[in-house]
């Protein structure tokens, strides 16, 4: 049974307590000083994959400490009933198996009484047989043109993931597939789309676990009626329509045949699903031998967190050291500084795999929680947040934890570019750490200018985690994935909440369906808040709607 445990009725979160007070003033330039091994004793090794994590303000004790945590909320049990398929996600009575997608054997896994690695390993096998397909020509629009287009229509997790794939593999587009995005119903997103593609060479992918999200059933809709209007045919329909959904109905409904419908179960919720079919952009872009490098990653990364003991396990370790911070250290805020422009989509789909799982208020038992549970992950791709946002990280008054992700090698090789990039992704880290002493100051600048001097100080001492990464490929970029995943993983076990349901989406979409009629001018028996109100009808005053 998955275990339930309080985080803050454990004997370690106690020893954690009073090992903050003694430890959280000493400065990480004391601890490399005082260990010149310190750098071997705090980063391990994963393939390709360097884990650095000796820039934070932690001892082995500390991390002893973390793990003895772990092992009182019983982790080991929660992640055997995670690759078991236990409904851990109870909210909504169901398993949670993203885990299951990217498997490459065929061993048992039971749901509901029926093995699943049958059907994940079939839907896998018609992805790549509409890709050979689409590849070949077998498969072309209505006037007999091979598709050169795919549009994904989704938002949130049936968008984020596979939009930041595709864009982090860009030196990978090697099928002469171009892939498009739709997911805001502001039609702005789609006329962009549709200024670049003809309907005639594209293949348009509904990617909807539900197929009720208005988002993608509007945009849907809308690409559907424009597509019609051209070939004025809806025979036509199965050559450029596919989906990707778990509600084979209403895929119908819209006019999607049969075999032309791609199952996402509901053991797998939407923000983890891209290594399924909702990954048919990133097979049709890469190509089904990139698309199952990236899934052999997430594998290999999902047998690390398996197998390693908790003091050597990357995504362990992530998880327990964002509770020393966001618990201990009251951090609000994680920020995460790919080094890498291809990997401008990261935070993104970071922030819905982490807010969407650990933005909860409540525990496992209902109860409402007393301590600090998800933050807020923001951040964006270096070098550019260092003229942006890096002011605030290096002398501001807020305590934030760093996620440097570096790709020491790239294909888009320009001159010096890649060695200036990998420098300042090294000096970053290494700045927020050392700081800069008045002393220091003054032996640079002028004495003379006393005051000035002080505005010229960094306290450092601001912990980072490095990911060094050999280069940005398909394998490697899955394993950097799912070590994400199951740092999430491990943050809500310890945390003691549910974070694959994600019920504080619902009420702001229930309400913006009576805000609709009234902006339609149509009849609404209801009062809404004064500010509401005011809003709606200025909205109605100055709309140019018809
Ligand atoms: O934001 C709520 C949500 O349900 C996400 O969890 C999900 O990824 C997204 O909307 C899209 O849902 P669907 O794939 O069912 O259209």
């Amino acid at each position: 049974m998955f275990p339930k445990t309080s985080p803050i009725i454990t004997q370690s979160w106690k020893k954690l307590k009073a090992h903050f007070l003694t430890n959280s003033s000493v400065h990480m330039n004391d601890l490399f000083e005082q260990d010149p091994k310190r750098f071997e004793k705090f980063s391990i090794d994963f393939e390709d994959l360097l884990f650095d994590y000796s820039k934070n303000r932690i001892t082995e004790e500390t991390i002893a400490l973390l793990v003895e945590l772990a092992k009182e909320c019983q982790l080991d049990k929660a992640i055997r009933a995670l690759f078991e398929g236990e409904k851990i996600n109870e909210t909504e009575d169901r398993a949670v198996l993203h885990t299951a997608l990217r498997t490459f054997s065929d061993e048992e896994i039971i749901v509901d009484n029926e093995n699943i690695t049958p059907l994940v390993l079939n839907e896998r096998k018609r992805v790549k047989e509409l890709c050979e397909q689409i590849y070949s020509g077998t498969w072309t629009g209505y006037s007999g043109k091979k598709i050169k287009n795919v549009v994904n229509i989704g938002v949130g997790g049936s968008d984020l993931g596979v939009a930041m794939v595709t864009e982090a593999l860009k030196p990978y587009w090697e099928k002469g597939i171009t892939p498009f995005f739709i997911s805001n119903v502001d039609s702005a997103n789609l006329l962009e789309v549709l200024e670049q593609i003809n309907f005639e060479e594209t293949l348009f992918i509904i990617s909807s676990k539900t197929f009720t999200t208005l988002e993608t059933s509007t945009n849907a809709e809308s690409i559907k009626a424009l597509f019609l209007e051209e070939c004025k045919d809806d025979t036509f329909m199965h050559k450029h329509f596919i989906a990707v959904t778990g509600n084979k109905i209403a895929a119908n409904e819209f006019g999607i045949p049969n075999e032309n419908l791609f199952e996402i179960w509901d053991w797998v919720c939407g923000r983890f699903s891209l290594w399924g079919s909702i990954g048919m952009s990133i097979a049709l872009t890469v190509g089904c031998e990139n698309y199952e490098q990236l899934l052999k990653g997430a594998n290999g990364a999902d047998q690390h967190f398996k197998n390693e003991a908790f003091d050597k396990n990357i995504p362990i370790l992530m998880g327990l050291l964002s509770i020393w911070y966001i618990n201990f250290f009251n951090a609000q805020s994680e920020v995460v500084l790919p080094y890498a422009h291809n990997m401008s989509k990261f935070v993104a789909y970071l922030q819905q795999a982490a807010m969407e799982s650990n933005g909860k208020n409540k525990d496992r038992n209902g109860n409402p929680i007393d301590y600090t549970t998800g933050v807020v992950v923001w951040g964006g791709a270096g070098t550019n947040g260092q003229h942006s946002f890096h002011q605030l990280l290096h002398q501001g008054m807020l305590f934030i934890p760093c996620d440097f992700i570096v790709p020491v090698n790239s294909k888009n090789k320009q001159a010096d570019h890649q060695e200036k990039l990998l420098s300042n992704a090294l000096a970053q880290p290494e700045a927020l750490m050392k700081g800069r002493t008045l002393e220091e100051v003054e032996e640079i600048h002028e004495k003379t200018n006393q005051q000035i001097n002080s505005f010229k100080v960094f306290e450092g001492n601001k912990p980072s985690n490095t990911i060094l990464i050999k280069e940005l490929n398909p394998y490697n970029l899955g394993s950097l994935l799912a070590f994400y995943e199951h740092k999430v993983f491990v943050q809500g076990v310890i945390w003691n909440i549910f974070s694959f349901d994600q019920w504080g989406v619902e009420l702001g979409k229930e309400l913006s369906t009576s805000k609709l009629k009234a902006i339609q001018k149509r009849k609404v028996d209801e009062k809404f808040d004064a500010s509401t109100e005011g809003l709606l009808e200025r909205v109605k005053t100055v709309s140019y709607l018809q």
